[in-house]
């Protein structure tokens, strides 16, 4: 399938559009590259042993997002273009409120122009909120989440199941990510934060490379085995994977629209994971235990059965690949993707 990637030169994006060209699909990627550098898709090119078709548009902009659809011939897209930092997104819920719905309303509205009717979002555990018992199970409700961020994919995934149901034939995937970490196992492309890293696993790799003094783990004293917060973290090649698994088994979906979780089934605490990035590294990592995160839930983790059972997809790499490739990825580009 020809598929449009939103935000293929993003993190997540970038590995999906590997693993589509391993599938054999046909992916083209757009990204304003708010949040990624365009010296990505020369690496996917390379990496992938083909040119990667590469578009500059901004998809709040729906004059340009409905040219891009005249333009070109689309089977499936895959959406992943959005900002996703949950602090910033509290200081400034506007800008993610436009952003986030914005680039899904011009994308819907070309997608339904031009009768594009495959769609699989990225969308997020924060959506489970606050009460939801863990393992987190799909058909949990209400979804709500604490932040402006997880609420344009609460709403999000409600105005999906709102065009589904208008329009029949579209089928729509709902990815719940967990934690997603890790980086290609070539080192070439990964995760490269602008600015201080807000998330655990690109600040550890930044203190290994010596871009960060230490690491402040938010908090100690949570109701855990170790006292620090459990995540299910999800190494990206694997997640990449499940989102082929959820495009070639659209067609196939019983209803129309349909929410996977994609984690492993397991939670990792802080501490954990800290000690399986020394391994990786090979010494000791600075640290000190802090206070609290205002948000911070002390543990949570998927239930992955419907996953496995529907798209006979699931997690196999672990938290030491995930650590390594991390690693690999961060010790061969200690800034990231070069500027051109
Ligand atoms: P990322 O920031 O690396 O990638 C997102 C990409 O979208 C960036 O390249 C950015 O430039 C682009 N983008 C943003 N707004 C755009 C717009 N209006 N038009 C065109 N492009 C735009 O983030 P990521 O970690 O790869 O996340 C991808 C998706 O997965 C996001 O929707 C995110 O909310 C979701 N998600 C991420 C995580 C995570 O922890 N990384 C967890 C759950 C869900
Ligand atoms: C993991 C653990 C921190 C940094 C976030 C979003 C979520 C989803 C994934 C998009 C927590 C601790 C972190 C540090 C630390 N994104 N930590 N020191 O908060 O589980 O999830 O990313 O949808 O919506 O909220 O991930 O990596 O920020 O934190 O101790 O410097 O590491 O307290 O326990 P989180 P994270």
């Amino acid at each position: 399938m020809r598929v449009l990637v939103t935000g293929g030169a993003g993190y997540i994006g970038s590995h999906t559009v590997l693993s589509l060209v391993e599938a054999g699909h046909d992916p083209v990627v757009v990204d304003s590259f708010v949040n990624a550098k365009p010296t990505v898709v020369p690496r996917l090119a390379e990496l992938a042993g083909r040119e990667i078709p590469a578009h500059r548009v901004d998809l709040t902009d729906a004059a340009a997002t409905a040219e891009l659809f005249a333009a070109e011939r689309f089977d499936a897209v895959i959406h992943f273009a959005a900002l996703k930092a949950v602090g910033e997104s509290v200081a400034r819920p506007l800008e993610y409120y436009r952003n986030n719905l914005d680039a899904t309303f011009s994308l819907l509205a070309a997608m339904a122009e031009h009768d594009v009717r495959r769609f699989v979002f990225s969308s997020s555990a924060t959506v489970y909120g606050e009460k939801a018992p863990v393992p987190y199970q799909e058909d949990y409700e209400p979804l709500v989440s604490a932040s402006p961020y997880g609420q344009t994919k609460v709403m999000i995934e409600r105005v999906l199941a709102d065009v589904a149901a208008a329009h029949p034939g579209w089928k729509v995937a709902l990815l719940r990510y967990f934690n997603p970490v890790g980086a290609h196992p070539s080192g070439r492309i990964g995760e490269d934060p602008q600015g201080i890293p807000n998330n655990l696993m690109p600040f550890l790799a930044q203190v290994a490379v010596g871009r960060r003094e230490r690491l402040t783990i938010f908090g100690g004293d949570y109701p855990t085995a170790d006292g620090t917060c459990e995540r299910d973290y999800i190494h990206v090649v694997d997640l990449a994977a499940g989102h082929v698994a959820a495009l070639d088994h659209l067609d196939a979906m019983a209803t129309d629209v349909r929410a996977y979780n994609l984690g492993t089934g397991s939670g990792t605490s802080v501490l954990e994971l800290l000690h399986a990035f020394e391994r990786a590294v090979g010494r000791e990592l600075p640290y000190e235990i802090g206070p609290r995160r205002a948000g911070d839930l002390p543990a949570f983790w998927a239930d992955p059965t419907r996953a496995r059972a529907e798209l006979g997809w699931e997690a196999t790499r672990t938290i030491d690949d995930m650590c390594a490739d991390t690693w690999r990825w961060q010790s061969a580009n200690p800034q990231g993707f070069p500027d051109a």
